[in-house]
């Protein structure tokens, strides 16, 4: 089984709206909408896994009927209180359907509107042949770390530097196994999926992603994004 999970189950901070990012229009169509939209063009998908917080699962249920009557691929389901807690019930909802093992799940984060089909497709390979991939492009900014307020305490090489974009894939009984081994602190430390592969040695596969492929995070990406519209 080959699964897509759309991460929509966070409220989005950042971009202080009364609702959740994900109900925001962008050229007049849910940035949600756009995302699940592509996946849908991709065929290897069995379903797409939508989450959403648990007080807007009628809303997004709504939304994805409105834009995509009938479609028997999606289905909705509630978001964990974490990224990865949204990841894990993705996982769930797959074997809950009796996927076969070594199956994959191809998550992205939904504010990422602009993900094209190519990434998509190359995730899913990469995934299939490594056990994990993600999407990166290199970083263009020099980073310096500081970990004393407000003062330099490292700089990385920057070649050694990447931005982490989605889709970012794997095989779900391998993150169930080292989701399984590891310690409370361990998890307490996980904000993304890619994390528990690394901390237990695995191979990620690092693929180019694209530099459209931002994440709509604060106000000015909702220009940009608007802007890439009307162009
Ligand atoms: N996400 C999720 N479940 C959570 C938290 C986040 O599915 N419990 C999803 C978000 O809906 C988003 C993606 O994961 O699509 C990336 O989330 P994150 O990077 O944590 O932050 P943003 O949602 O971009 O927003 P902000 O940083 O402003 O809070």
């Amino acid at each position: 089984m080959i699964c897509a999970a759309i991460l929509a189950g966070g409220i989005g901070s950042r971009l202080k709206q009364e609702k959740p990012k994900q109900f925001i229009n962008i050229n007049h169509k849910p940035i949600l909408v756009h995302s699940v939209g592509t996946f849908l063009n991709v065929n290897e998908f069995d379903k797409i896994i939508v989450s959403s917080p648990k007080e807007f699962i009628g809303m997004t249920k709504d939304l994805m009927d409105k834009y995509f009557p009938q479609n028997d691929k999606i289905v909705v389901i509630e978001g964990g209180s974490t990224r990865n807690g949204t990841i894990l019930n993705s996982i769930q909802y797959m074997k809950s359907q009796n996927c076969e093992k070594d199956s994959i799940l191809v998550t992205h984060d939904a504010s990422r509107i602009f993900v094209s089909e190519k990434l998509i497709e190359e995730s899913i390979e990469n995934a299939l042949e490594v056990g994990a991939a993600s999407a990166v492009i290199p970083a263009t900014d020099v980073i310096f770390e500081s970990k004393k307020e407000g003062l330099l305490t490292d700089i990385p090489l920057r070649k050694y530097l990447f931005h982490a974009q989605t889709p970012q894939s794997f095989n779900i009984d391998k993150f169930l196994e080292i989701y399984g081994d590891l310690s409370e602190e361990e998890i307490a430390i996980l904000d993304e999926a890619m994390v528990l592969f690394n901390l237990r040695g695995f191979n990620v596969k690092l693929f180019q992603g694209d530099q459209g492929n931002f994440k709509i995070t604060r106000p000015f990406d909702i220009t940009l994004a608007e802007s890439i519209f009307k162009k």
